[in-house]
């Protein structure tokens, strides 16, 4: 079987490496990896195929620094060009990006099937991009591969268990990652960590960054914070560029982004994380860490009914004071199954072979 791959953003390259290994590993099975060139920088995207050891994309589309309708229009327009020419008989994205959204469009119009990994999330925000990303492309989608309880039960709601799409429960692949590579990160990395009981904190959401009064709130948190716990920040680039341009200072030095390994070293060291980020709510849970999440909704919600994560109001530094030092010190049985059991990228492989 020929199936396309379509990537694009960093956490897709995390996403991407789970199954692309198992896929290697199975006979019958032809993977083409199109990265879309959305995620760009050395340290947005090559560290991860190189520490991954993800196959070279097969396709550069070079796509990036334009607004959503001409990232999708433009990504569209080359990847049908390229299912065209390469007639794969499955499409295979993830989660929630413009990479996402394009790849399972141009895919649907070519009536090639779109295999859909992280189906099912719902933050019922739909002035997220992501939000309305996930929800096209679940609705176009003729494989849906869900990583929680959650995430079905969601798909059901909307009427999916009406409708011939296949809904599957697979567990998280990137539990599978963390659990993965683990080990090879503690032995890799050479990320420098503060002797201090230090807080990882990531900001990178529209929803945020573009909000002056939410990243000033974060500001200022993150800078009070820093007064007790050494912060660490692997600044994304669209937050640098907001910050410069509302002229917010942090009262203490970050770090470029960084590669898997270096992140996954840090989340097993950390005391808490602070973020806005979807997968990294749920890296800090398999890394045994409270979360505080500077957000008015998650997909996560499992993680905050659990007691492992909490939302605060990013423009309001108090409330987010408030919860990190009530998670500081909350202690929590990390050991549920809320992901899976590590074999997502199995299941996922494997139900793609029997039923395309
Ligand atoms: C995107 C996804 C988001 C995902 C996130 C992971 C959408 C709508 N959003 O957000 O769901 O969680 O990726 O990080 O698809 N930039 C660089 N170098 C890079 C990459 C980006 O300078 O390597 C710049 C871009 O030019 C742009 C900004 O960073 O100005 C934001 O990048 P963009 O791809 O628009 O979205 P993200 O915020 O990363």
């Amino acid at each position: 079987m020929k199936m396309m791959t379509i990537v694009g953003a960093r956490p897709q390259f995390v996403k991407a490496a789970t199954i692309s290994r198992i896929v290697q590993e199975t006979a019958g099975l032809e993977e083409i990896l199109v990265h879309t060139g959305q995620h760009f920088d050395q340290n947005m995207s090559d560290v991860f195929f190189d520490e991954m050891q993800i196959s070279k994309p097969a396709f550069q589309l070079d796509v990036n620094s334009v607004g959503h309708g001409a990232m999708t229009g433009r990504m569209m327009e080359k990847i049908e060009t390229l299912l065209i020419d390469q007639r794969p008989e499955v499409v295979l994205v993830y989660g929630d990006t413009n990479s996402t959204l394009a790849g399972a469009l141009a895919a649907k119009k070519l009536h090639i099937p779109v295999a859909h990994v992280e189906a099912g999330l719902r933050s019922f925000n739909d002035r997220m991009p992501e939000e309305v990303n996930r929800i096209l492309t679940d609705r176009i989608s003729t494989n849906l591969y869900c990583p929680t309880d959650t995430a079905v039960s969601n798909l059901h709601t909307e009427g999916f268990d009406k409708l011939s799409n296949r809904v599957v429960r697979t567990g998280d692949v990137m539990y599978d990652a963390a659990l993965f590579y683990a080990k090879i990160a503690s032995e890799k990395s050479t990320v420098s960590i503060p002797e201090k009981d230090f807080v990882l904190a990531t900001i990178h959401r529209a929803e945020n960054t573009d909000d002056p009064k939410k990243l000033k709130g974060i500001v200022e948190a993150l800078n009070h914070i820093n007064e007790t716990n050494p912060v660490v920040l692997p600044l994304h680039p669209r937050t640098k560029k907001y910050l410069e341009m509302n002229q917010l200072t942090l009262s203490f030095d970050t770090i470029a982004p960084i590669g898997y390994f270096d992140m996954i070293q840090l989340l097993n060291r950390a005391s808490l994380v602070v973020t806005d980020s979807g997968g990294v709510q749920k890296e800090a849970f398999f890394f045994k860490n409270n979360c505080v999440t500077l957000r008015d909704q998650t997909e996560w919600v499992e993680l905050v009914e659990n007691g492992f994560n909490t939302l605060a109001k990013a423009e309001n530094p108090e409330d987010i004071l408030n919860k990190v030092n009530a998670m500081l010190i909350k202690s929590n049985q990390f050991e549920q199954d809320l992901y899976g059991t590590g074999h997502a990228a199995e299941s996922i492989v494997k139900d793609l072979l029997t039923s395309i």
